[in-house]
């Protein structure tokens, strides 16, 4: 769905630093699940900003099913396919009420009050927020207040949500309640790109992108990205700690599959195994 070819973005011409995104191709399929990970300042969120032309790169090109962000004819229709979630829930919120919010983009790409009644339904339903559309948007709590995003992206009928770090202001159970409703959209087809810091989340993705200075530096599963332990200074990030214990026990000695577990649970089962 997406094809990023050879993209480099500097945020002002001529500028002697390095580029925020350099030289990144990458393809993401329709209906993958991609987490994008990486250090402060690493470039995720210029990336992001690529995929549906808020950012045009300075070399290399961006297409999204086969339609080409650096043409303004088609951007429009290119915004309709790539909802985005950002990180602070109060600053996405536009409406004075739920059902508001969420007409605010159907309205602006000029939709018939009729359909845009039937996909604040429809999208209020998708994240479990169904009746709420009179509710007052700031009244609601961190976790709901990102549904409603959420619920408002829907309300284009995207094929895909681009996600930066929608979760990381939110109290565990927001979180919960956030990252519920994505995968129960990734089951139903939606391609989501997750920009995280929180590597617990990682596990949920198909695939994990690793950006270190604007590069890509890994694209491959979460498991084996968090299996290459040695890298966690390379690449600034945290390891879940269960990762880390895993990999300690797999360089011990113990078995080289304790540097693929990704939860309590399994790596309980294969201890008791190894007895
Ligand atoms: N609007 C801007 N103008 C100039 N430089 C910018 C701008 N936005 C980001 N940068 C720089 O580009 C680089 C990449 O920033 P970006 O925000 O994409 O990183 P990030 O991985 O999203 O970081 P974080 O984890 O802190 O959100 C950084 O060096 C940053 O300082
Ligand atoms: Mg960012």
């Amino acid at each position: 769905m997406f094809v990023l070819e050879n993209v480099t973005h500097y945020y002002s011409q001529g500028s002697q630093h390095l580029p925020a995104v350099n030289n990144i191709s990458l393809k993401i399929n329709k209906g993958e699940w991609i987490a994008v990970i990486g250090a402060n300042g690493s470039g995720k969120s210029t990336l992001a900003r690529h995929l549906n032309g808020l950012l045009l790169p300075n070399t290399g090109c961006v297409t999204v099913n086969g339609l080409s962000t650096a043409d303004e004819s088609t951007l429009a229709l290119i915004r309709r396919q790539v909802g985005c979630v950002l990180q602070n829930p109060d600053n996405q919120i536009v409406g004075n009420s739920v059902e508001e919010d969420i007409a605010f983009g159907p309205e602006n790409a000029g939709i018939i009050p009729a359909e845009i009644r039937r996909r604040i339904t429809a999208s209020l339903e998708l994240v479990g927020l169904s009746g709420s559309e009179k509710r007052d948007p700031y009244r609601l709590s961190g976790g709901q207040k990102q549904r409603v995003a959420i619920a408002g992206a829907l309300a284009m009928e995207p094929q895909a949500i681009v996600l930066d770090e929608a979760t990381s202001m939110l109290d565990p159970e927001g979180c919960k309640e956030v990252l519920a409703i994505l995968q129960k959209l990734h089951q139903s087809g939606l391609t989501i790109i997750m920009i995280t810091h929180n590597m617990a989340e990682v596990t949920l993705a198909d695939r994990a992108v690793v950006l270190k200075k604007g590069e890509l530096v890994a694209d491959d599963t979460p498991k084996s990205i968090f299996a290459q332990g040695q890298l966690q200074e390379a690449w600034g990030l945290e390891i879940p700690i269960i990762n880390q214990i895993g990999n300690l026990l797999a360089v011990g000695g113990l078995s080289k599959d304790l540097s693929s577990i990704m939860s309590l649970e399994e790596m309980v089962e294969l201890l008791c195994r190894l007895n």
